[in-house]
């Protein structure tokens, strides 16, 4: 700021633009310390009380990650409900009826915007949460870059045309992962997300019942684990039933990948990451080294994180809309918006 005294004013408004758009590619940590230093005490505590409330929420919270971090950057995209002008990505052929535990983050928000308000960002809180959960049951605990902030519009095509099917095989999972720059050890890394929450029968019929239109079962299952999958997801379920993604859903650690060993992965996208062999090995690293795992997932989640669209943001105040914006502003089409803020 003090470098501004005594700029012309043109000058000092060209620094101001410039500062709105390198903000998203200088991540650090401890952001926060001097405008919220105890914002990533409040996070942690509002996310220990979910964990206490409904275990799973946890998972359900981290997965934001993925989900926020893959479409046009980490930017809280995602949270945005669907407005008259606007298509939302919750309703996105891998969120609808699927992501959950939005309320979590409205928790954690409204107790930094009574601490400090207009400062911390959702794409900053769905980072520091999703930290937090992989933390507080039983994972690594790393220290977060922060300095984010939140996109103006969100975008269902893209998200529809990015997220992965749970059908996925290796090959193109890691064709989709080398397109944000993150390798195949990040691939499998990640995919030990897994290692908590659950998935919904709709997730897997067609890997009990007809695998690639061929009328049968995958053959990579484990008889005595599709036997149990097949008795909770029989034919006729309501698909909305879920299972657990491993055996340990509530514990962060590396049963996932023993799992995909024995042939017991829920998913498809998991199960492949054994079968195909540029992924095996890395899978049975993780099976028998957990250190190993963590260092990687530590390292995965780092480099989604950094993730960004160099789009224009802000810090919204309710992360479900974007901030009120000025009336001649808002006559303008959000991609005209983009345009005159990106020159
Ligand atoms: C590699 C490609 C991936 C695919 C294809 C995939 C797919 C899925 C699917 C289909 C579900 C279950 C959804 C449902 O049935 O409703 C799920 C759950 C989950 N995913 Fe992924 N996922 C992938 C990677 C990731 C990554 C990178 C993360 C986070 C770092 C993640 C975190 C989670 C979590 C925590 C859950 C459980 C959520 C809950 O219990 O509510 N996934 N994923
Ligand atoms: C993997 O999936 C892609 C996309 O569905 C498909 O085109 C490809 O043939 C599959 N690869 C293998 C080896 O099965
Ligand atoms: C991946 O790395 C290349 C080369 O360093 C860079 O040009 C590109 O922007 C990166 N892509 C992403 C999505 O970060
Ligand atoms: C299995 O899938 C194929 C191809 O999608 C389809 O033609 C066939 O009818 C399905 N079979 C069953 C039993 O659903
Ligand atoms: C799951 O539940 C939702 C909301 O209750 C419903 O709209 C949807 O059709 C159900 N999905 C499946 C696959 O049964």
């Amino acid at each position: 700021m003090t470098m501004t005294m005594g700029m012309p004013l043109f000058l000092i408004f060209l620094v101001q633009i410039a500062s709105v758009a390198v903000a998203s590619s200088d991540l650090r940590p401890g952001f926060y310390s001097k405008t919220c230093p105890e914002a990533e005490v409040i996070v942690r505590d509002v996310m220990k009380k979910a964990l206490m409330r409904e275990p799973r929420s946890v998972a359900s919270v981290m997965r934001f990650q993925f989900h926020d971090c893959f479409v046009n950057g980490c930017d809280a995209s995602m949270l945005l409900d669907d407005t008259p002008t606007m298509l939302g990505e919750k309703l996105a052929l891998s969120n609808i009826n699927s992501l959950r535990s939005f309320e979590v983050v409205d928790q954690v928000k409204e107790a930094l915007e009574k601490a400090c308000p207009g400062v911390v960002s959702c794409a900053d809180i769905i980072i520091m949460a999703s930290r937090d959960a992989v933390a507080l049951t039983g994972g690594p605990d790393w220290e977060v870059r922060l300095g984010r902030l939140d996109s103006l519009i969100a975008n269902q095509e893209d998200s529809n045309n990015i997220m992965p099917s749970p059908r996925a095989n290796a090959s193109s999972l890691i064709d989709l992962f080398q397109k944000y720059n993150l390798t195949v050890k990040d691939l499998v890394a990640l995919s030990g997300s897994h290692s908590i929450g659950q998935g919904r029968c709709f997730s897997i019929m067609f890997r009990l019942y007809n695998q690639s239109g061929t009328g049968r079962p995958d053959p990579a299952f484990d008889p005595k684990y599709r036997q149990e999958l097949e008795r909770l997801c029989p034919l006729d379920v309501d698909q909305n039933v879920t299972g657990n993604l491993d055996s340990t859903p509530l514990v962060f650690d590396n049963q996932y990948f023993k799992d995909l060993v024995a042939g017991r992965g829920f998913l498809n996208s998991d199960q492949t990451l054994f079968t195909f062999p540029q992924t095996r090995e890395f899978v049975r690293l993780f099976s028998r080294h957990q250190n190993e795992f963590f260092k990687a997932f530590e390292e995965g989640m780092l480099k989604m994180g950094d993730l960004q669209s160099g789009r224009p943001g802000e810090v919204r105040t309710n992360c479900r809309v974007a901030n009120a914006r000025p009336a001649h502003l808002l006559l303008e089409s959000p991609h005209k918006m983009e345009e005159s803020n990106d020159e």
